[in-house]
This record gives structure tokens, sequence and C-alpha cells, in this order.
């Protein structure tokens, strides 16, 4: 149990989050695949994280850690052997995914298990479109874990996706390097891009077509170690933005965040709803960097359709929460990729602010919030049933109660962000 107390005065200051979980998986596995060392830094060293580095480990790669600066130790595509045991996924549906992708074209078995949650999630998202290109994975008949990979040689194919899903994306594209021949990525829906910049660094032949959603991959048999810095997690420092926004008396400024167009849906959202949010752009190697300040104000409903749900899938609890903040009612449509996340997010986040004293109406796809200026606390204790991001926007939610709240679970939170206690702390001046 950990106890949430309120900011009566609001937080204030500057704060540098922790790297980016989605970059930090993808530099260790082009890392593992690539020809000599790639160098990380600033890695998020989560839990989600480090299931991606213990994978890849448990799978012959040499990988080195020093805080949060790592090496790895790339011997190419065939420097990734069987490994003695099934791989251990935690909670983490990024690692399952990509490597479901990555290891379809690698000539042996591999068998991937998780926790509770992600034994719940599901899988034929990835296995079915795989098989296009000659991919072997089984799955449990629900379609979840327990999964086994069998490698095979892969060949070229063109996808027309079915789910806008960045996991179902770059398994593919992980799987289209192996083939021989280009093939073609089409999207539902652009989603985060993080995999395709990032082979560019490392060397491959990738291309986006103007659409934002029809990619080309051509084959990759040697891909050359790089060094990345990882930028701040905008993901991580979305819920000390929201806080400012909703928490009177409140200003801060986030460091280093990365800017990428394909993430950035919740500082549009903030904008709408009428937040003051100050951006100021770094100069950076790789993907955009800025700082971000915000500072309290009313805020207005917002209405979010399906083509605006990928570029703040994550943050939806964290809309959800706004909402409830602002004067008037909200509806977040088109967001049944909710229902599938580490909870059920959509029954989550209505269960627990409806403890707040706010009115939600769950939708399949989404949900209607009536916001209200003050809370009418039904309960003191709250739950993050086991999910990271639920656990932070209810931390943050407490933050604008009149007194002091319980929240159970709140071990999930380590999943992406070790510290965020810590640095709530900080921005609230308790340490002061
Ligand atoms: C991620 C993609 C998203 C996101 C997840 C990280 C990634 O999942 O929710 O936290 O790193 O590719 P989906 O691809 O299932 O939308």
């Amino acid at each position: 149990m950990q106890t949430l107390t309120p900011a009566p005065t609001g937080l204030h200051g500057t704060l540098a989050v922790p790297g980016d979980k989605s970059i930090s998986h993808r530099a260790l596995m082009l890392g593992a695949i690539s020809e000599g060392d790639t160098t990380i830094h600033h890695f998020l060293t989560g839990e989600d994280c480090l299931s991606t580095l213990g994978a890849l480990q448990a799978l012959g790669v040499k990988i080195e850690r020093q805080g949060e600066t790592i090496v790895v130790h790339g011997q190419g595509w065939t420097g990734l052997t069987a490994s003695a045991h099934p791989l251990e996924m935690g909670n983490s549906g990024t690692t399952t995914r990509l490597l479901m992708g990555l290891l379809a074209g690698r000539p042996f078995q591999t068998t991937l298990l998780g926790d509770q949650s992600l034994h719940r999630r599901p899988m034929r998202r990835v296995a079915e479109p795989l098989r296009h290109f000659g991919g072997e994975v089984r799955l449990s008949p629900q379609g979840t874990l327990p999964a086994t990979i069998s490698g095979q040689s892969l060949h070229a194919a063109t996808y027309q996706m079915t789910v806008a899903s960045a996991q179902v994306k770059s398994a593919l594209i992980l799987a289209a390097l192996q083939a021989p021949a280009p093939s073609t990525i089409i999207e539902q829906l652009p989603t985060r891009n993080h995999t395709e910049l990032m082979l560019q660094q490392f060397g491959a032949n990738l291309t986006t077509a103007a659409d934002q959603r029809t990619i080309t991959v051509h084959p990759a048999p040697h891909l050359h170690g790089q060094t990345v810095q990882v930028p701040g997690d905008l993901s991580s420092a979305a819920f000390f933005l929201v806080a400012a926004a909703i928490v009177p008396g409140s200003n801060v400024t986030l460091t280093q965040v990365n800017l990428n167009p394909t993430r950035t849906g919740i500082l549009r959202v903030l904008q709408a709803m009428g937040a003051s949010v100050t951006i100021t752009p770094r100069i950076s190697q790789g993907e955009p960097l800025g700082d971000i300040t915000v500072s309290h104000g009313p805020l207005r409903p917002i209405k979010i359709g399906a083509a605006e749900i990928p570029a703040l899938i994550d943050e939806l609890p964290l809309v959800a929460l706004l909402a409830a903040c602002a004067d008037g009612t909200s509806e977040i449509r088109g967001a049944a990729e909710l229902r599938v996340k580490e909870t059920d997010r959509i029954a989550t986040v209505a269960s627990e602010l409806r403890k707040l004293g706010v009115t939600i109406e769950e939708l399949p796809d989404g949900m209607i919030i009536t916001g209200r200026p003050n809370w009418a606390l039904q309960t003191s204790t709250l739950t993050s049933h086991g999910d990271h991001r639920i656990g932070m926007m209810l931390a943050v939610a407490a933050l604008k109660a009149h007194q002091s709240l319980t929240l159970a679970e709140p071990e999930a939170i380590a999943i992406s962000y070790p510290t965020f206690f810590r640095d709530l702390a900080q921005l609230k001046g308790d340490e002061r």
C-alpha cells in the first residue's frame, strides 16, 4: 500500500524524466542483431525494458549494464542462439510482440512466457500476419501466451494491417528485414515510428511513403552498431504535465522530452482543453526533443476520435483524468484498444475515477466523462489493478484531493517508472 497525499500549493520545478520505454526496447533489440557495439545512454531501467535485456542475454547476446548506460556487443543476426529455457516476458507486451517478429526468422525454437496480465493479452494479432511472411508462432487456444516460435526462412510479403498497433507493425518490420526481397507493410493508422527511425540509423534501407502508413522494408542482412541517446519519455512526463494542469498553483518544466509527432497527442489535448503549454525545442542528433512547461488553469471538455488515438494511446487514462476536472462533458471514442492493454483500461479508469465521485459512462470503445471541479470521494482506497499507468494516474488524481488516499498494488509502477514517487515528491517539494 502506498499513501497518496494532496499537493495543496501545487507542483513546482524542473525535472528530467527517465528514458523512453519504446526507444529503450528497440535500442536493445537493434543492438542485438547488429554487428559491433551499440552504446545506449539514458536507458530506461524499468522492469519492462529489463525483460527485453534478460531475454536477449538468454538468446546469447552479450550485454553490459552500468546504471543507465548499456553496451550491447552485437554479433549480427547469427549472434542470436537458442535459449536453454523459455524466455520470461514479465508484463511487457512490447518485448513479447517485437521478439516474435525478430525470432520468426531465426533458425531455432523459442517459447515466450509472461505474467498473469500478459497471458490475457491478444497475440494472434502478431502470429497471424507473421504467417504471411512464412513465420510460425503457436499460441494457446485463446490466442495468448505461451507462444512458441519455430524459426523459418522467411519470405517477402505485402501486408495490410487490421489493427493500429506499433508493436504489431514493428514485429512485421523485424521479420521483413530477414526476407530475401523487399516487403510492404500498410498501417491502418500511423502509429509511433521509433522502429523505422532507429533502423535507418542502424543502416537499414526502409522508407515510409507520404501517406505515413505505407512502409517498404528492404532485406538487411547486415546492420551496424550505433550510439543511441534515449530521450525522456513523454508518456512518463505526461503524468506531471497533467498534474500541473489540474492542481491549482502548479508550474512545472520537463526537460529533454521526446517530441516525435507520433507520440505528442497529449500535448495537443492539453492545448485544446485550454491548458497553458510552452514547448522549447532542443537540438538533437536523433528524434526531436524539447522542454515542456505547463501551468494550472481552467480546462474545457474535449471530444477525441479514432484518428487521434494512436498518438496518445498510453495517455488516455490521463485524458480521462483531465476530462474529470474539466467544466462539462468529454468523449473518448475509437479507443477499443484500451480494452487489451495491461488491464482493460476503460473498465479500470471508470471504476477508479468513480471512487472520486466522477460520472463516467463506459462505451465499448471509449468513455463519456462529466467533469467536476472538486472531488466527492466515495472511498479512500484506490487500486492500480496491477497496471503501472493506472497507478500513476491515480497518484496524480490524489494530488487534487483534500485528504490522503491509499493506493493498492503500487509496485506495478516500477514497470515503466521505478523513480516515479521520488520524482513526484521533488515536484511537490516534499523534501524541503
Ligand atoms: C508500444 C506501442 C503501443 C503502446 C505500448 C508501447 C511500442 O502498444 O501502448 O505501451 O513500444 O511499440 P500497441 O502497439 O499495442 O498499440
